[in-house]
Parts: structure tokens; sequence; C-alpha cells
């Protein structure tokens, strides 16, 4: 069983599995509209968090760990981009299905790397007791973004 803190971030990830695929599916604006926002409050701040958490880790540990997370940083900082234009686009406009995918496949691609290289490698790095403070940190930053 994984440390409570991977556990937390896999609980997210599929969430945001779920809501991806409804939002890029749904063709009513209505559900549109709820659907984007439920988005956004689930990926956003999970973002912010990892960022503050696990990735400021591995980037302060170097080598390879520094390299992946500067990288997957790089990858929130699109999909942040994607996102913020998602949540400004007409929710009854052609463009939306398009960039509902696109934000979703990437998002897909990113917590897959996170699934199968990042935490694996950080369960690796950090012992019992990093991890808890890890996940405060993370929380932390979570709840900074939702104020
Ligand atoms: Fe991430
Ligand atoms: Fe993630």
């Amino acid at each position: 069983m994984a440390h409570e803190f991977i556990e937390h971030l896999l609980e997210d990830h599929k969430a945001q599995r779920r809501l991806g695929a409804q939002l890029r599916t749904t063709k009513d604006p209505q559900q549109r509209e709820e659907l984007r926002q439920e988005f956004w409050e689930e990926l956003y701040p999970h973002m912010i968090g990892e960022e503050a958490s696990l990735f400021a880790y591995m980037e302060s540990a170097g080598g390879e760990a520094k390299e992946e997370a500067l990288k997957a940083v790089q990858e929130h900082h699109v999909a942040k981009m994607v996102l913020r234009e998602l949540m400004d686009l007409d929710v009854e406009g052609d463009t939306f299905m398009a960039k509902a995918y696109v934000l979703d496949e990437l998002n897909r691609h990113h917590m897959e790397e996170e699934e199968e290289t990042h935490f694996p490698m950080l369960q690796r790095m950090a012992q019992k007791e990093k991890l808890d403070e890890l996940f405060e940190q993370y929380e932390e930053a979570e709840e900074e973004v939702e104020d």
C-alpha cells in the first residue's frame, strides 16, 4: 500500500479522468459550464499542490529527479494555459469540444507519467516522515488556491 499522500494524488487523478471524459463529450452548454468548473476545481489546485510539494522536493534533489520535475512543471504550465482558455471559451462554440479534448489528452499523458515515473521515484527517494511533510505542503498550497 502506497503512502497516503500518493493514494490521495491517485484519487485526484481518478476524478480528473472521469471529469475529463465527460467534459470532452458533453454537448449540452449548461453541463459544459458545470463540468468545466468542476474540472478547474479538481485540476488547478492539484497542480499547484504538486508543484509546492513533490516537484519542489524532486527539483531540490538534483539529477534525474530534478530533470523529471522540471519537465512535469512545464507540462503543468501548458495545462494551465489551455485550462484558462477553456474557462474563457463560449460553451456553445465549435472550439469548446476540441479544446476540452486536447486538455484532457495532455492531462492524461501527464498523469500517466506521474503514476509510472514520478510517484515511484518519489517513493524510492523519500521516507515516511518526508512523505508526511510533503503531503502537508501539498494540502497547504492547495488550500491557498481555494481561498
Ligand atoms: Fe501533475
Ligand atoms: Fe497529478
